[in-house]
């Protein structure tokens, strides 16, 4: 059974309560749940972080053995070098992921970090992001 860890970074513990307008209304415990319906064959994983350096442990614990990484890292994408480097430091391919289309958003959000150290990029198709991250996982390899 083939092994996708989803990593989730600051503030998305919050989906479903945080800016509606941008975020929807769901939760990611019941997207999650669908997620796992939909993907019954698949050993589908869940971690959320507030913290970079926890963010940067889960990346270097699964990042040897999971077959691939979604990894949605937040206002961290726009800063972080060390999140970066971590994906750097693993073997196992991560795909990065956002709900919203930070293209469209404030300027600062436009550079990513993490991009160029990610096998790709997913971004703007709301929750469902996060499916076409793990298709590409299965279907890119
Ligand atoms: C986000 C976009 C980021 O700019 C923002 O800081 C987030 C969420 C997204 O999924 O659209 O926290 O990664």
């Amino acid at each position: 059974m083939k092994r996708i860890q989803i990593i989730n970074g600051p503030n998305l513990n919050l989906l479903g309560k945080r800016e509606p307008t941008v975020y929807g209304n769901q939760t990611f415990e019941a997207y999650l749940q669908e997620l796992k319906n939909q993907f019954s064959d698949l050993q589908l994983d869940y971690y959320q972080s507030n913290i970079e350096g926890e963010l940067i442990d889960k990346l270097h614990e699964v990042g040897f053995s999971y077959d691939g990484i979604v990894l949605n890292a937040g206002a961290y994408t726009h800063t972080s070098i060390a999140i970066a480097d971590a994906i750097r430091s693993i073997t196992v391919p991560v795909l990065e992921v956002h709900i919203s289309n930070v293209f469209k958003r404030e300027a600062y959000r436009h550079h990513s970090y993490l991009s160029d150290a990610c096998k790709g990029c997913i971004v703007g198709f709301g929750m469902d992001s996060y499916r076409l991250g793990i298709d590409a996982i299965l279907h890119f390899d």
